[in-house]
């Protein structure tokens, strides 16, 4: 730190930290500068400083980023952070140089209208607010940017990759913003939106038909992946469904942030399973700071792969697609939560009606086991779950029909 605070800087950060503090319930205040992904385990290392941190530590490095949650003080934090770290400091940024750096850092947030007064309280982080609108942003980014340190990548790489969807729109973002072509692969199943997200990033898009087994498609999905990587040298597949990287997003980067805004203990976890990265690289981590912790799986009743079940086709997009990933660890939950289409569209409806957050077809399920967690768990019990993207990208599924149900 290159300044100390002022006597009416500290007061006025007191003042404001107190203010958020009080509003926020418990939890740090959500401004600050760190240094993502530095140093080894990325969890000893990682350096946060909240302002009235900030106050008390020195030496923050030269390439610290900034970040604060728009809206609560968020102006008068972020000037007096920049002058007590950044005085004379060329390399710090409040500008980002572009959009990934802008990535991660949602906000974690209490869904207070979805429990009852006997209930644990629920937080979800919400991944609708990330760059590119989904936390698969976060695994693109990771993937691509180890690949490059890894000396796979080279300026005429292709990036090939099967997903169902987010994952594609995450990697023609991180694609688009490196100068990287990226070929997408993907059931013709999945929504309109997430095609045209795809193609407007500017990446290419193969279809493969589902003809009623997300299993199946994905299957063929992978194989033609498979296919152009074996015939064209150019080709890198970043296989999220095996790729260590997925899990290291989410283990240096979105369970460290939980950690971060939580103050107090975390008694259950839940969340679905597509690749399974979100699922174990999060679970792993909270589990190693709260060993009572309780990890539940959320399952789509027709894609109950984890539970023995059959493999159909559900409106669950994300997760539940028909296989069971290398990178999940099916030993870290202690047991699965099988959900109906019909809840998943009615709890991601409620979240819009209820709590004013407009997100997609996997967080109905998160919230739903996290809801009968709370319930189990009881009053004062801490449960977290993730809200895996924003619903701007179902207006063509049921997710948008008022009436579905009486169709
Ligand atoms: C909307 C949505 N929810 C949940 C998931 C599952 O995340 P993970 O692959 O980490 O299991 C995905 C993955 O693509 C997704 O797109």
């Amino acid at each position: 730190m290159t300044g100390a605070p002022s006597v009416s800087e500290g007061a006025l950060l007191r003042e404001l930290c107190a203010e958020s503090a009080g509003k926020q319930g418990s939890g740090p205040v959500q401004a600050g500068a760190y240094a993502p992904d530095r140093g080894g385990d990325g969890l000893s290392k990682k350096l946060v400083y909240s302002p009235a941190q900030a106050l008390f530590y020195g030496n923050i490095p030269s390439d610290v980023l900034f970040f604060c949650r728009k809206g609560l003080h968020f102006s008068p934090m972020m000037r007096i952070m920049k002058r007590l770290c950044c005085e004379g400091n060329e390399t710090c940024l409040m500008v980002y140089r572009n959009i990934l750096d802008a990535l991660g850092n949602t906000p974690l947030i209490h869904l207070s209208t979805m429990t009852g007064p006997d209930d644990a309280r629920i937080l979800a982080k919400f991944e609708g607010l990330n760059v590119g609108g989904s936390i698969k942003t976060r695994t693109a980014y990771r993937m691509i940017e180890a690949a490059e340190a890894q000396g796979l990548l080279s300026p005429d790489s292709i990036i090939v990759e099967p997903t169902s969807g987010n994952q594609g729109i995450g990697l023609a973002l991180v694609g688009a913003v490196k100068g990287y072509k990226v070929i997408i692969i993907m059931p013709d199943s999945v929504s309109a939106e997430r095609r045209l997200l795809i193609t407007q990033y500017g990446a290419e898009l193969r279809l493969i038909h589902d003809d009623g087994d997300i299993g199946k498609a994905i299957d063929d999905c992978i194989a033609t992946a498979n296919a152009m990587a074996e015939s064209d040298p150019r080709v890198f597949m970043p296989n999220q469904f095996t790729n260590p990287e997925n899990l290291q997003a989410h283990i240096q980067g979105t369970a460290l942030e939980i950690l971060d805004q939580i103050d107090g203990p975390i008694h259950g976890f839940c969340s679905g399973v597509g690749t399974g990265g979100t699922l174990t690289g999060i679970g792993a981590v909270l589990k190693k700071k709260f060993p009572d912790l309780w990890i539940c799986c959320a399952e789509p009743e027709h894609a109950a792969i984890l539970s023995g079940g059959n493999i159909g086709t559900h409106v669950q997009m994300g997760i539940g697609d028909g296989l069971i990933p290398d990178i999940l660890d099916t030993e870290l939950y202690h047991n699965i939560n099988i959900v109906t289409d019909e809840e998943a569209i009615s709890t991601t409806q409620a979240l819009a009606k209820q709590a004013g957050i407009l997100c997609g077809l996997s967080s109905g399920p998160n919230v739903c086991t996290a809801m009968k967690m709370a319930k189990k768990l009881g009053k004062g019990k801490t449960v977290v779950t993730i809200l895996p993207d924003t619903g701007e990208r179902y207006f063509s599924t049921p997710l948008f029909q008022q009436g579905w149900r009486e169709k």
